[in-house]
C-alpha cells in the first residue's frame, strides 16, 4: 500500500472483533449514525476504555469528551468561546510567524523533517500558547502524546500519571499568578455556580493538550504524504492556492489523522442487521465511512476538487470536532507559506515511511522532504 498500516474496509457490514470485544462499523450510514445516537451509542465510560481497561491519573473525571447531554453541552460551552471560527481566526498572525520561524531554521538546508521541523512544533506551539503552558516543554509533550495514543501499553498508563501531576503544578502556578489564557480563564469558569474541581480542570487540559496537538501534526503530515503520493495534485495547488483548503479538506477524507471515536452501546439495538446489545462497545470506523462509495463517488481517488466532501473525520453531531477550525486554518497557512518558500518539493524517497503505533491516530514517525528554496 502506499501509505503503510492503513486498510479502511468500506462497504462492509458491522462486525463483532472478538478478539478486542468491540463492534466494528464501517458503512457511511451506520458511523454516522453511531456518532450522533447518543441516546444509544454514549461516550460516558464510566472511567473505562474498551481499548484501554483501567482509568488513569489525567482522565480520572470526566471532561467534555467523556460526557453525554446534559452535561456534555455545559462543559463544552467552557471551553467553546476560545475555539470559534473567529477567535481562531485572530491567531492567524501569530501562526505565520510561527511557520517562518520554523522555516528559517532549514530553508538553506534544502532538506527537512516536516514532522519534525514543521508539524509537530507549529501545532504544539500553538495549542501551549493557547492554554498558557511552556511551548519550551514540548519535548516532553511529544513524548507523553506519543505513549498516550498508544492507547494500550504500559507507557500509556505512565503517560497519563505524569499528565496529571504536570497539570496539577501548572493549576497551582496558574492560581499564584493567573495569566491571560484558557487555563486561567477555566479556573475562574463556573457550572451552576460551582468551579471545576481540580480533576474536571486537569481532564479537559489533558484533552486539549492531547488532541489538539497529534490531530493537526498528522493531519499537516498527511497532506504532504498525499501530495507526494498524487503530484498532479501538487501541480494544481500550486497553480492555484485557493485550493489549498479543499486539498485539506480531502487529506481528511482520504487518510485521516483519527481513525475512531468508540461508544458504549447503553440500549440494545440494532445495525446493519446485526444486534448489538447494551454494554457492548462500538467503534465507528471513520476512514471506511470516508471512502464509502454511497456518499463519495470514486471514493479512493484523491480529488482535492471534491464536492461535497462530507467526510466524517473531525466526527459527527455534539462532540463534533471543537478544534476544526483550528486544525483547518494551521494547516492551510503552513501549506500556504511552504508553497511559497519552497519549490520541488519530494519526499525522500528510499526512507521507509514508519506509520506511528495507534489504534486511534493515523500518522507517520517522520517525513522527509528535500525542496529548493525560491529566491
Ligand atoms: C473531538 C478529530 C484537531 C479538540 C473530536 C472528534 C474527532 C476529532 C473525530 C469527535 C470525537 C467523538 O465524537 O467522540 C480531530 C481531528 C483533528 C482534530 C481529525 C485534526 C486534524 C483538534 C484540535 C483540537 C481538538 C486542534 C484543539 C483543542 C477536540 C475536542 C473534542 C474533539 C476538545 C471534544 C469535543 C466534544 O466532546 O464535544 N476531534 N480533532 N481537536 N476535538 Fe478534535
Amino acid at each position: 500500500s502506499l501509505f503503510p498500516g492503513f486498510a479502511p474496509m468500506p462497504g462492509q457490514p458491522a462486525f463483532y472483533n472478538t478478539a478486542r470485544q468491540t463492534w466494528l462499523v464501517f458503512r457511511y450510514d451506520s458511523v454516522q449514525r453511531v456518532l450522533q445516537e447518543y441516546t444509544t451509542f454514549s461516550n460516558e465510560r464510566g472511567g473505562l476504555d474498551p481499548l484501554q481497561k483501567k482509568s488513569s491519573s489525567a482522565f480520572e473525571r470526566p471532561n467534555m469528551l467523556s460526557m453525554d447531554p446534559p452535561r456534555h453541552r455545559q462543559y463544552r460551552n467552557l471551553a467553546a468561546s476560545a475555539f470559534t471560527p473567529r477567535t481562531i481566526a485572530k491567531l492567524e498572525p501569530r501562526i505565520i510567524r510561527i511557520v517562518h520561524a520554523l522555516l528559517d531554521r532549514v530553508i538553506d538546508r534544502g532538506e527537512m523533517d516536516v514532522i519534525d521541523d514543521l508539524s509537530y512544533p507549529l501545532s504544539i506551539t500553538v495549542i501551549a500558547e493557547l492554554l498558557g503552558v511552556p511551548a519550551s516543554d514540548q519535548e516532553q509533550f511529544r513524548r507523553w502524546t506519543e505513549d498516550f495514543f498508544q492507547i494500550t501499553t504500559p507507557e500509556a498508563q505512565q503517560a497519563q500519571q505524569e499528565l496529571g501531576s504536570y497539570f496539577q503544578h501548572v493549576l497551582e502556578q496558574h492560581r499564584r499568578e493567573p495569566q491571560d489564557d484558557l487555563i486561567t480563564a477555566l479556573l475562574n469558569a463556573e457550572i451552576d455556580e460551582h468551579k471545576l474541581t481540580d480533576g474536571e480542570l486537569i481532564s479537559l487540559c489533558s484533552l486539549i493538550l492531547l488532541a489538539g496537538n497529534d490531530t493537526t501534526r498528522n493531519l499537516i503530515g498527511n497532506l504532504l504524504l498525499c501530495l507526494d503520493a498524487f503530484p498532479l495534485a501538487m501541480e494544481q495547488i500550486r497553480a492555484n492556492p485557493d485550493l489549498i483548503p479543499s486539498a485539506i479538506e480531502e487529506t481528511l477524507r482520504f487518510l485521516p489523522s483519527v481513525h475512531t471515536a468508540p461508544r458504549l452501546c447503553i440500549a440494545d439495538t440494532e445495525l446493519d442487521d446485526q444486534q448489538i446489545k447494551a454494554g457492548q462497545w462500538v467503534m465507528p470506523m471513520l476512514a471506511s465511512a470516508n471512502r464509502d462509495a454511497s456518499y463519495f463517488p470514486d471514493p479512493d481517488v484523491f480529488e482535492i476538487n471534491r464536492s461535497p466532501n462530507r467526510h466524517l473525520t473531525f466526527g459527527y453531531g455534539i462532540h463534533f470536532c471543537l478544534g476544526a477550525p483550528l486544525a483547518r486554518l494551521e494547516s492551510k497557512i503552513a501549506m500556504e507559506i511552504l508553497l511559497t518558500r519552497m519549490h520541488d518539493i519530494k519526499r525522500v524517497g528510499n526512507i521507509l515511511l514508519q506509520p506511528l503505533v495507534s489504534p486511534v491516530i493515523y500518522g507517520v514517525r517522520h517525513l522527509p522532504i528535500t525542496f529548493t528554496r525560491t529566491s
